[in-house]
C-alpha cells in the first residue's frame, strides 16, 4: 500500500547538487590536459588485467576522454552499434557490472549478462578456458568478475576478444582504480602537472589493507604514476603486515613515500584525501578488515579534505557524511561510467 505521508512521494525529486558533488569538475580537467590520443591507440584490442599495464600518459588521456564524455554527451555517436559485451559477474556487484553495462549502452552496444555461473556450463564442470573459447564467437569484449584470482588468466588463454578484469579475488580491480584516479584528477587537476610545486603536493590516507584488498592494491599502483605530486601515502591499518610480500618495495620503487599508522584520528588532520574501505572478498564471502575504523561528521577532517570509497559501504562511512563537501564517493562512482566509456572506446578503437 502506498504510504501517502512519505515525503519522497509528495514533491518532484530534487536534482543533484552539482557543485558540492564535484560533477562540474570535468571541464577543468579538459583544460588541464592537452589532447593526445596516441597513447590510447596502444590499448586497442588489449586485455586489461592489472593496473600495472597503464602508463601515466594513458591515464591522463583516458581521464580527458572521460571528461569529454561527461561534459559533452552530445558528441557520443553510438560507435559500438552492433557490438556485444559479455558481462560475466560470478560474484556480486552493483557498481562495476552496472557501470560497465551503462557505459557500453551509452556507446550504442548490446549486452549479454551472466550473473550466476551456475546458469552456465560451469555448473557441469566446464572450464573457464572452454567458456572463453565459446565467448569468442558470441561477443566482442568480456568483462569478468570472479572470486578466484586465476579465473581471468584462465579465460585469457582461450580468448581472442579482449577481456577486462572486473575484480579477481583479493588481487586486482584495475578499472575501479581508473575511476579513483579520475575522481582525484577532477578534484585537483594540478596533479597532472609533471613538476608540481611541493607546497601543492597532497597527502593521501588509505584506510584499508593493501595486501588483501583488490581496490587498494590497484589504486596504489596507479598512484605510483603520480608520485611526484604526492607528499605521502599513509596506510591506516591495525595489521602487523598490511602489505603483501614485495608490495611495499615495488610501490617505493615507483616513488611513493609510504607510512603505516594504527591511529586514524591522529592522522586525519593532515590528509587531503581519505580513501576508506573495509571489505575484502574471499571466496564466496567477504571479510571485514579494520571495521572499527569509522569516519563521522565529527572526525577531525581538514575542511577541504575529500573522502573516496569504492563502495559498498558499511558502518565505516555513515550517511551523515553524504551531505557534506567531503563526499566525493558518489562523484567517484558516477565518474566510473565515463572512465569505463573511455576505456571501452580505446580498447574497441572507436574514440574520435
Ligand atoms: N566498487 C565496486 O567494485 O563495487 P561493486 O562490488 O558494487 O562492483
Amino acid at each position: 500500500m502506498v504510504n501517502k505521508l512519505n515525503p519522497r512521494l509528495q514533491e518532484p525529486l530534487e536534482e543533484q547538487p552539482l557543485d558540492t558533488q564535484g560533477f562540474e569538475r570535468p571541464r577543468n580537467l579538459l583544460n588541464a590536459i592537452n589532447e593526445d590520443l596516441a597513447p590510447l591507440l596502444d590499448l586497442a584490442q588489449r586485455p586489461v588485467v592489472s593496473a600495472n599495464q597503464f602508463t601515466r600518459e594513458q591515464l591522463l588521456q583516458l581521464a580527458r576522454l572521460a571528461a569529454r564524455y561527461e561534459t559533452q554527451p552530445q558528441m557520443i555517436t553510438r560507435p559500438l552499434t552492433g557490438k556485444i559485451l559479455v558481462s560475466a559477474f560470478y560474484e556480486p556487484s552493483t557498481r562495476t557490472r552496472l557501470s560497465f553495462e551503462s557505459a557500453w549502452h551509452r556507446l550504442g552496444g548490446d549486452i549479454m549478462s551472466i550473473t550466476d555461473p551456475a546458469s552456465t556450463g560451469i555448473a557441469k564442470g566446464e572450464t573457464l578456458y572452454d567458456v572463453g573459447e565459446m565467448l569468442n564467437h558470441y561477443g566482442d569484449l568480456v568483462v569478468l568478475r570472479d572470486s578466484n584470482e586465476q579465473a581471468v588468466y584462465e579465460m585469457l588463454e582461450s580468448l581472442r576478444v579482449p577481456i577486462i578484469n572486473g575484480g579477481n579475488g583479493t588481487d586486482e580491480h584495475p578499472t575501479q582504480a581508473l575511476a579513483d584516479i579520475y575522481a582525484l584528477l577532477k578534484w585537483r587537476p594540478a596533479i597532472c602537472q609533471p613538476e608540481l610545486d611541493p607546497t601543492q603536493h597532497i597527502r593521501i590516507g588509505i584506510i584499508g589493507v593493501p595486501g588483501r584488498m583488490r581496490t587498494v592494491r590497484s589504486l596504489l599502483v596507479l598512484l605510483g604514476l603520480f608520485s611526484d605530486a604526492i607528499a605521502e601515502v599513509v596506510i591506516v591499518s591495525d595489521k602487523e603486515q598490511p602489505f603483501a610480500a614485495g608490495q611495499r618495495e615495488e610501490l617505493e620503487a615507483a616513488g611513493l613515500t609510504l607510512r603505516i599508522t594504527r591511529d586514524l584520528n591522529q592522522s586525519l588532520p593532515d590528509m587531503d584525501v581519505v580513501y576508506i574501505n573495509t571489505i575484502a572478498w574471499i571466496g564466496d564471502d567477504y571479510e571485514e578488515l579494520g571495521s572499527h575504523y569509522r569516519l563521522e561528521q565529527s572526525s577531525p577532517l581538514k575542511p577541504d579534505a575529500i573522502i573516496l570509497h569504492p563502495l559498498a559501504r558499511g558502518d565505516e562511512l555513515p550517511r551523515e557524511l553524504d551531505n557534506t563537501p567531503h563526499n566525493w564517493y558518489f562523484a567517484q562512482a558516477r565518474g566510473a561510467v565515463f572512465m569505463r566509456m573511455a576505456l571501452l572506446s580505446s580498447i574497441m578503437k572507436t574514440f574520435t
